[in-house]
């Protein structure tokens, strides 16, 4: 039923038009897509497909994508990472029913960066992202393209999600709402829809626009071999966008939601070198991600700067109020199971959390017990205190260890309004690990 690694080729998903209005427009349909070769698997994807479409956009430049809602579900779409005033941000009740249809309008007034758009639907985030409702959504601007970074098929979004899979090819997930449950795990892992797939690249450098889409697993990726004399990763962006120079990491972890810019340089592999992308975390199927083949020389003016943009550290000095969140499990029930909350509350769209005013910086602390929860803040960019290898830059996601505690500093520098901040493990997040602040 799963193939063998390393035999599917590497898919890319394509580039939406818009249409003559300039307004992209998606239609939310079932789709059949042969993940497995041979077997017809259902998705609920953005124009039926697995992943959506890639919309590319300007830093400032409007964008309106409208969705047509033809899945037999009620459906949320929200832009991670966007800088989207409330009403357009996809709040987990704002439902798009089935046979409706809604435009968000996107402002896009942020630095170039690796965005993402997926199903938010309270309650159902997990089951309808984990059936295909999900894309990548780039932002581009001025400042990036001058960089002499790798463009073009040298640009490439890797979308890494891992699925289980029925003897008929169906994807398998487990109903969450009869029973507790810590985060659905596949034991297949799709790189832009293609199980373990296989990319031909030439000796040159390439930047991979790295996500973790999966609803609950977290990856340490590495290249093996590692390429001759370097780090398998350059790393040049993260969440939000470029950092202020790159970084070098022999591996990474990426937990869901996060996205990682990077550069690798296949330059120094003999061609025909196989250099397989594992997962230092997996077991079995899940210790592989894909494989790189190098195929030929070629040409290569690409490289990275010293120098990406000017990245200015925010001070602790500038907070003018500290909160703490802990996401833990209990506090709240739901049916007799315990759930998991944030200060021991369950989500509540009429609770409000904290009530940050426009144009400050706030520290808040969050603490993760029980389990390890990616912790993602809705339309305020920040920056972790005490990063680590992993947290440099602007992020809109951070990943925390069990019995972590992370300190961020947060600018809440954009819109007034009400919006969510959450855990990202999908099923943490339909537990209702997921809590309202409101910009005043
Ligand atoms: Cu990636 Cu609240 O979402
Ligand atoms: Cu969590």
């Amino acid at each position: 039923r799963l193939p063998e690694p390393f035999t599917v080729p590497l898919p890319i998903p394509p580039v939406l038009r818009p249409s003559s209005a300039g307004v992209y427009e998606i239609t939310q349909r079932v789709g059949q897509a042969e993940i497995l070769p041979g077997l017809r698997t259902q998705v609920w994807g953005y124009n039926g497909i697995f992943p959506g479409p890639t919309i590319v956009s300007r830093r400032g430049h409007k964008t309106v994508v409208r969705h047509r809602n033809e899945l037999p579900e009620p459906v949320v779409v929200h832009l991670h990472g966007g800088r989207t005033p409330a009403e357009h941000d996809g709040y987990p009740t704002d439902l798009v029913s089935p046979g409706s249809v809604h435009e968000y309008v996107y402002p896009l007034d942020q630095p170039a960066a690796t965005l993402w758009y997926h199903d938010h639907r309270m309650d159902h985030t997990g089951p309808q992202v984990y059936k295909g409702l999900a894309g990548f959504h780039l932002v581009h601007d001025d400042e990036e393209e001058a960089l002499p970074l790798p463009k073009g098929e040298r640009d490439v979004p890797l979308m890494i999600a891992d699925r289980s899979f029925a003897e008929d090819g169906s994807m398998i997930y487990p109903d969450v709402h009869s029973d507790f449950i810590s985060g659905v795990l596949g034991d297949c892992v799709l790189v832009n829809g293609a199980p373990w797939p296989v990319m031909e690249v030439t000796a040159a450098r390439y930047r991979f626009r790295l996500l973790n889409a999966s609803n609950a697993r977290r990856y340490r990726l590495a290249l093996d071999p590692p390429p001759p004399g370097g780090a398998s990763f350059i790393q040049i962006g993260s969440d939000l966008g470029l950092l202020g120079a790159p970084v070098a990491h022999p591996g990474l972890q990426i937990a869901q939601a996060e996205r990682f810019d990077v550069v690798v340089d296949f330059s120094g592999y003999p061609v025909g070198q196989e250099v397989t992308l594992t997962n230092r975390l997996g077991q079995d199927g899940t210790a592989n991600v894909m494989r790189f083949v190098v195929a030929r020389k070629a040409p290569d003016d690409s490289r990275v700067p010293g120098k990406l943009t000017d990245f200015r550290p925010l001070s602790p000095s500038e907070a003018v109020a500290e909160r703490t969140f802990t996401f833990q499990r209990g506090g709240a029930e739901r049916h007799g199971t315990s759930l998991w909350t944030v200060n021991g509350r369950a989500f509540s769209p009429d609770h409000i959390a904290a009530t940050p005013r426009l144009g400050t910086v706030e520290r808040w602390t969050l603490r993760a017990q029980n389990v390890a929860h990616p912790i993602h803040i809705h339309l305020t960019p920040f920056q972790v205190l005490d990063p680590g290898p992993y947290a440099t830059g602007w992020k809109d996601t951070v990943d925390l260890a069990s019995g972590d505690q992370v300190e961020v500093l947060v600018r809440f520098d954009s819109y007034r309004g009400k919006y969510v901040f959450h855990c990202h493990n999908l099923e943490h997040e339909d537990m209702m690990m997921m809590a309202n602040f409101r910009i005043i």
